[in-house]
């Protein structure tokens, strides 16, 4: 490996370590992740992850951390945990959703996968 490859591929890496973070593309933290409208993004997502991506049914149990990208519209990404309803020993994972809101505040999943830790 030349050397100038070698310090791009080693800049790759960090940068893909860092937006593992956050605050890459535009997404910043949401304070209050308790909101009524962070919830309700929450709630939409564990409901349409049903129907669109066809996973178990899902309870949403709480929202642990959000960010949010302002687009033409708002983009949020949520750690959520959630509970497989019915599910043996109903214990919470987590999973990460990425819901798309328009001005007119359609919402959209934009993708749902649950994580290993957060
Ligand atoms: C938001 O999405 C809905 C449904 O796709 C669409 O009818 C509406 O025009 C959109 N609003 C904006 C401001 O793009």
């Amino acid at each position: 490996m030349r050397p100038t490859t070698f310090l791009l591929a080693i800049a790759t890496i960090a940068i893909i370590l860092s937006g593992a973070g956050a605050n890459t593309g535009g997404w910043q933290p949401i304070e209050n992740v308790n909101s009524e409208h962070v919830r309700e993004i929450a709630q939409f997502a564990v409901m349409a992850q049903d129907m669109s991506f066809r996973g178990s049914p899902l309870r949403l149990v709480s929202v642990v951390k959000g960010f949010h990208q302002y687009v033409a519209g708002i983009n949020y990404k949520l750690i959520v945990s959630a509970a497989i309803i019915g599910g043996e020993g109903r214990r919470a994972k987590y999973y990460e959703a990425i819901v798309y809101e328009n001005l007119s505040h359609v919402k959209e999943l934009v993708s749902f996968r649950p994580l290993l830790t957060v």
